[in-house]
């Protein structure tokens, strides 16, 4: 199937399956399992949260991960200080990439954003170059939105 239609069968899937529950930590656990099993090339999908002014591991799916990121370092880090979503294609040409699993090759970052505020990061790595696109970036910040959304407090 298209990743595009994909997507498009993942949102409202994301909003129903979120819906069952205002805990924080079992919504992320949740969308991090839901989108990482809808996309065979996603090797990690998982959230970093600001706590105490860094990035510390929430919920995620796939290999154990760095437990902290400083704000401002790695591609999660730069996506938060610059409240922006991050594509990178080959993760080898990004200054200060924090290589957590050896063999991801490329990566996205979308911001969280609950009530106008940045709250923390969804980080999705995958094993092959050039994984994610403009496609991605859409329909990831769409499925950003129906988490935050779905968030209490974190
Ligand atoms: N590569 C990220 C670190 C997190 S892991 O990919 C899970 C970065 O450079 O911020």
């Amino acid at each position: 199937m298209k990743k595009e239609a994909t997507y498009v069968d993942l949102l409202p899937e994301l909003s129903n399956l979120l819906s069952e529950s205002d805990d924080p930590i079992a919504t992320l656990a949740n969308a991090s399992a839901l989108i990482k099993q809808s996309f065979p090339l996603f090797s990690w999908v998982g959230f970093y949260l600001l706590k105490k002014g860094a990035l510390v591991l929430g919920p995620f799916q796939g290999p154990p991960a760095c437990v902290s990121i400083q704000v401002g370092r790695g591609v999660c880090g730069t996506s938060f200080a610059k409240k922006e979503t991050i594509v990178v294609e080959d993760v080898r040409t990004f200054p200060g990439h924090i290589a957590c699993d050896s063999r991801s090759l490329s990566e996205i970052v979308v911001p969280l954003k609950k009530n106008g505020a940045i709250v923390g990061v969804l980080d999705i790595d995958s094993h092959e170059l050039a994984t994610f696109d403009a496609v991605d970036r859409r329909y990831l910040e769409m499925a950003v939105a129906i988490i935050a959304d779905h968030l209490t407090t974190v």
